[in-house]
């Protein structure tokens, strides 16, 4: 149960959601903000502000199928990255297939609300054992109910790229640094990402950084084998348009070895 915050205070958060709705009302993307933004989402996200982990919402960077990614400020003038996952999803089923397997989600088979909780959870749990192995990841700073709040990857001006959107000085180098944490993730934080591809890591800079982890499997869902050979596959695939020879097995073999 939510606690109900005083109704002054609440009144002013919702008034000052709305004038920023407002404010982009002619873009595509209200409809998804209607949508993020329903009044428990509402509830939710005033309980960061309330708490202190978030003095204001910036702007939207991204806004996907499950859910948007917001630039956020904390009250040290700090940017951090609150993705917010829609309480209603249309790849649902998709979804279930990452959860359900996970041994640490029992094999319970959930509803639909359930379900996106439980990815919110996954994501920032993921998140956590891939920051503590030393995979470069985003920070992971709080979670609330299917509200993600972490480190912001970019500079002053604007959100880092996507690895698609960047021209790359030394691809070689951000081959072999995906490569190492795919690695570094599989043995260490015992991981599969399960979606690496060239949307899902950002470049800070000529640095990689690794988002997107909420399908990221332990090592003992039954896909977890199938899904590291895609994820090595999709980093070959990318870099061959630099003219970079990535050998599959080799790469595997060196993941896997005892
Ligand atoms: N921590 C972050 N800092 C800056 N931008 C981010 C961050 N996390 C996500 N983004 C932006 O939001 C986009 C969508 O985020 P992602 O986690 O990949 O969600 P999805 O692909 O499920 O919509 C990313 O491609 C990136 O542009
Ligand atoms: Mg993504």
């Amino acid at each position: 149960m939510c606690s109900l915050p005083r109704a002054d205070d609440y009144h002013s958060f919702e008034r000052e959601i709305d004038k920023w709705r407002v404010r982009r009302k002619d873009s595509k993307e209200r409809k998804s903000y209607d949508e993020v933004f329903d009044q428990q989402n509402l509830m939710r996200v005033y309980k960061l502000f309330t708490d202190g982990t978030i003095d204001r919402l910036d702007f939207p960077i991204s806004t996907g199928k499950e859910g948007n990614v917001f630039r956020a400020t904390n009250t040290k003038g700090e940017f951090l990255a609150v993705k917010i996952y829609r309480t209603s999803t249309s790849t649902f089923r998709d979804m279930a297939k990452y959860v359900h397997g996970d041994p640490r989600f029992g094999g319970a088979q959930y509803n639909k609300r359930k379900l996106i909780l439980a990815w919110a959870h996954k994501e920032y749990w993921n998140l956590q054992l891939l920051y503590q192995a030393g995979v470069r990841v985003p920070k992971p700073v709080a979670r609330h109910q299917n509200i993600i709040v972490m480190e912001y990857i970019g500079d002053e001006v604007e959100p880092a790229r996507e690895l698609r959107d960047v021209l790359l000085d030394d691809p070689e180098a951000v081959s072999k640094k995906i490569l190492a944490y795919i690695k570094l993730a599989y043995r260490k934080a015992k991981l599969v990402h399960s979606d690496i591809s060239e949307f899902n890591v950002l470049m800070l800079g000529q640095e990689p950084v690794i988002i997107d982890v909420g399908q990221a499997v332990m090592l003992a869902h039954p896909y977890a084998e199938e899904w590291l050979e895609r994820d090595v596959r999709n980093v070959a695939r990318y870099f061959r348009k630099y003219k970079i020879d990535i050998d599959v097995a080799k790469e595997l073999k060196e993941i896997r070895k005892a």
